[in-house]
């Protein structure tokens, strides 16, 4: 296969965010051999090829060719006009001496105007945002900017990433359905048609990867999926799998594993940064509460195992505490029973960085996605689903959770790539089963 040829341009919606600064930040140091990517399974990850016994596990950017770090040019759009280095400063996430290594790089980037109604964001209001059009103009005006990124930096290929702000729930419904009811509901700005649809339409419109870090369902809607499929265009998301969610897809795998049964899981969070005054408000927290809880029921199959499963409660809670910044805590308190239905708790106090675990996952979907687009994979990326909380999937299929699953499946696609053998894991050899008469 052919390696990653010419530079790779990145748009970020939501560029001076949180996330997206950290992001920036931490490229820009990897580049310069001021920090390590860790976190990453694209720069730090290894994959084994073949037997166990022949003991080869290359890195993954060795295995696959990957767009190099010093390949990548980042451009995007923000409601607000700074530039990256102002917003890494008062997003409070990186130390100022961290900050300041990149600085040049950061100050060099301030983001193009951003397409944004604050019906779809209450907390937010827009002070750099393209005016005096309906969306179907201001679509077409992000189309504009993509291309003239395109051509003024020079660039073989883009990628878009939405890291901006969660927009209000909204469920699919007609307009999202086929591509011309969609149209449809654009040109009559439509109240279904939130900001990241556009923003995705635009960049399946110029064939342009496109995914969701965020729980809103942007592309994930029939009609663009299938639109992208048609498009040649490879398409994931939504909402980065980072904190609370990646604890919970590993715990209750392994209770299901076991056959451990559940009676609740209380899930609490503070956290005190822009998301946390996001997500205050109740209809954006709607979006985010939908994409956390859908994970327990298609990981424990309750239809499977009534008597462990049927009958549990599940709460996610989000408080909005500024005192933490970025510093977000998340506890869970579990309730399980085991043998003879004797109770059991398990109680998990995370305190993590919201954007730390976030920024190592924007560059390995950047690079991941871009490959897809390379080798002619279009629509959903279903193995991709290790990143997400809420993983975009056919109407038809199940959507699947568990970490290591997705992990696996991960990995087998790289395999599957490189035209080398999917690891099954099995060791024993069938042929050495002697006694066939009796199976
Ligand atoms: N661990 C994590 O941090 C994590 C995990 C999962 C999902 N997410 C999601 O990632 C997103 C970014 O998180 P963050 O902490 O960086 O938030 P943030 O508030 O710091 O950044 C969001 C940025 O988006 C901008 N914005 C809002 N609407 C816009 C629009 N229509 N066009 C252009 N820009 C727009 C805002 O001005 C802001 O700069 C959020 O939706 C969050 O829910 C984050």
């Amino acid at each position: 296969m052919s390696e990653a040829e010419g530079k790779l341009g990145v748009l970020i919606v939501g560029l001076n965010g949180a996330v997206s600064t950290t992001f920036l930040a931490g490229v820009f140091s990897v580049r310069k051999g001021l920090a390590s990517p860790v976190g990453s399974i694209t720069q730090m990850g290894t994959i084994r090829i073949g037997k166990r016994s022949e003991n080869n596990f290359p890195l993954i950017k060795d295995f696959v060719p990957l767009a190099d770090l010093n390949d990548l040019v980042f451009g995007g759009w923000d409601i607000r006009n700074e530039n990256c280095y102002e917003s890494a400063l008062s997003a409070g996430v990186l130390r100022t001496e961290h900050a300041n290594q990149v600085k040049d790089e950061l100050q060099q980037l301030r983001p193009m105007k951003g397409v944004f109604e604050q019906h779809y964001v209450k907390r937010l209001k827009g002070e750099w945002v393209k005016e005096g059009a309906g969306k179907y103009e201001k679509m077409m005006m992000l189309r504009e900017d993509i291309k003239n990124f395109k051509k003024k930096n020079n660039l073989k290929r883009l990628v878009m990433i939405w890291c901006a702000s969660t927009e209000i729930y909204i469920p699919v419904n007609g307009g999202h359905n086929s591509l011309e009811k969609f149209e449809e509901a654009i040109r009559s700005n439509h109240p279904d048609i939130s900001p990241s649809m556009l923003y995705a339409y635009a960049a399946i419109l110029e064939g342009v990867p496109f995914i969701n870090g965020a729980p809103n369902l942007s592309c994930d809607l029939p009609a663009l999926i299938n639109f992208a499929k048609e498009k040649n265009v490879p398409i994931a998301g939504k909402d980065f799998k980072t904190g609370q969610t990646l604890v919970k897809t590993v715990i209750a795998p392994m209770l299901k594993a076991k056959m451990l049964g559940l009676r609740g899981w209380f899930s609490n969070n503070i956290l005190g940064n822009r998301d946390g005054e996001v997500l205050d408000d109740p209809e954006s927290f709607k979006t985010k509460e939908e994409s956390k809880l859908s994970v327990l029921d298609s990981i424990l199959q309750p239809e499977l195992y009534p008597q462990l499963y049927s009958d549990y409660y599940h709460k996610v809670r989000i408080n909005y505490y500024p005192p933490r910044g970025d510093d977000k805590e998340g506890w869970d308190n579990i309730d399980i029973f085991g043998w003879m239905n004797y109770p059991m708790q398990i109680k998990i106090d995370f305190l993590c960085k919201d954007s730390i675990l976030a920024a190592p996952l924007v560059l390995d979907l950047i690079l991941f996605i871009d490959l897809a687009q390379r080798i002619g994979m279009s629509g959903i990326q279903d193995w991709l689903s290790f990143f997400f909380k809420s993983p975009i999937h056919e109407e038809n299929q199940v959507p699947e959770h568990d970490l290591f699953i997705q992990q696996m499946k991960m990995k087998n696609t790289l395999r599957k790539i490189m035209k080398v053998e999917p690891v099954s894991h099995i060791d024993y050899d069938p042929e050495l089963i002697t006694d066939t008469q009796n199976i």
